[in-house]
């Protein structure tokens, strides 16, 4: 008999009005709050957490627990939980869907990951455009409040937190923690200089926790059923399910959640339906920042360490399919148009960087490249690289070195023939 999915995220999501808190309530909800407040003492729900080896699902990958851990315990600063909700990296679409068919989940976590660190203020920057998603959480706020979920003296403790959804200023690099956090002060979200993490001197210069939504979601199950379940679902140090968003050419678009550690193959021909208009080409496997594969290497299973060792990273899991009918000039194109727009100008090897590697696509695109151009554009590499405040430098960097090396024959070809082998040879425009 096959085994049933485990669901985790996504158990309530097909549940009528699933968005509201009876919904919630109904099937468990709040219960590990509960849990965790009468039962546990804050070390013990941070222990729990990292035994359960849940990672970051933002896109590093850092274990969770372990951040949380390197909050300071005696400084007598207010501390801060922000939720970054901003979910701008392209390919990446799985946090609306816990925020829009589960806010609560997201809360219950909030409100035990606050009480794990001693938080009392914890703000949802969440992306603008998810109007939908942002109204959904006020209520969802406004519900837990009235039930002394969320406020204060939290289910007769002396634990007492404010969620405060806050939407975001439009940019890409607002997603990035310290980009964030500036923009949460009011500011442009320009990153900052590391160390001070935000864990010692965050937000309004207090103590700090960054974590994605899903990384946050997570948390009740783990206190529900204990970190070793949850650690005993993924793969070793890399724990629990993971809700993987597939786009391009799949049959069957969409979210999936599975354990982490999936096969590549299994989530692409089993869940996402195969490959749809051709022949599988390419896999972006975490969003646009991380490396391309080749068909001939998506034979990997997709957690943090073998992504990594096949040469990219799992980053937030968004998976983007390309067929044989794409043109990975173009391709490269479009993600190298989308860093000089986004690029926030503080760093001259990012700023300058993104502009002359999207330029020069742009003239090999439109068939006027110069020989040397694929060893230009190689050659800014090791000047953006690491060389940079943030990683958003190091995010244009992987794509742009992977797509020439692999695909090396179409970018000479558009070079040296001035148009595109591929449209050429299917007849297409
Ligand atoms: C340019 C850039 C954009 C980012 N955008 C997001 C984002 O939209 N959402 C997110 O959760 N993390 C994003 N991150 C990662 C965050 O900096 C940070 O690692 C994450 O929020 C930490 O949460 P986690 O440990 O739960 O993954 C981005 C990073 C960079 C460099």
């Amino acid at each position: 008999m096959a085994k049933e999915p485990i669901r985790i995220l996504t158990k309530n999501w097909d549940i009528k009005n699933s968005n509201t808190i009876e919904a919630y309530i109904k099937n468990g909800g709040y219960k590990a709050l509960e849990k965790a407040i009468k039962q546990m003492n804050p070390e013990q729900v941070m222990d729990e957490v990292k035994k359960s080896n849940l990672r970051g699902r933002g896109g590093a990958g850092f274990p969770a627990g372990v951040k949380w851990g390197f909050v300071p315990k005696d400084s007598d600063k207010l501390k801060y939980l922000c939720v970054n909700a901003d979910e701008g990296e392209p390919g990446t679409f799985k946090d609306r869907y816990i925020m829009t068919l589960d806010p609560h989940m997201l809360l219950e976590g909030i409100a035990i990951t606050s009480y794990a660190v001693g938080i009392s203020a914890a703000y949802i920057y969440i992306r603008n455009e998810y109007i939908e998603s942002i109204a959904i959480l006020k209520t969802a706020i406004q519900e837990a409040k009235a039930k002394n979920y969320l406020g204060a003296s939290i289910l007769g403790s002396n634990f007492n937190l404010e969620i405060y959804v806050h939407r975001g200023a439009g940019a890409y690099i607002a997603g990035e923690e310290t980009g964030l956090i500036e923009s949460l002060e009011g500011k442009r979200a320009m990153p900052r200089i590391r160390p001070p993490f935000p864990a010692a001197v965050g937000v309004f210069n207090c103590p700090t926790v960054v974590n994605n939504v899903e990384t946050i979601a997570c948390v009740p199950s783990i206190i529900e059923h204990g970190g070793e379940w949850f650690a005993g679902i993924g793969v070793s140090k890399d724990g629990g399910t993971k809700l993987y968003a597939v786009s391009g050419h799949v049959n069957n678009p969409g979210v999936y959640e599975l354990p982490v550690g999936t096969s590549l193959q299994k989530i692409l021909y089993e869940h996402a339906g195969g490959i749809k208009g051709g022949e599988l080409k390419a896999v972006i496997p975490g969003g646009i920042s991380a490396s391309v594969l080749a068909a001939r290497e998506c034979d990997i299973a997709m957690d943090c360490q073998s992504v990594a060792k096949a040469g990219s990273m799992l980053g937030s899991a968004g998976i983007i399919v390309m067929n044989n009918r794409v043109c990975m000039v173009e391709a490269l194109f479009n993600i190298a148009e989308f860093y000089a727009e986004e690029s926030c100008g503080q760093c001259t090897p990012c700023r300058s960087g993104s502009h002359w590697i999207k330029n020069i696509l742009e003239r090999i695109l439109h068939g006027k490249g110069k020989t040397d151009d694929l060893e230009i554009m190689l050659s800014f590499i090791p000047g953006i690289m690491g060389r940079t405040i943030c990683a958003f430098g190091d995010a244009l960097c992987g794509p742009v070195q992977s797509f020439i090396t692999k695909f090396r024959d179409e970018f000479e070809y558009h070079i040296i023939e001035g148009k595109c082998n591929i449209r050429n040879k299917l007849d297409i425009l």
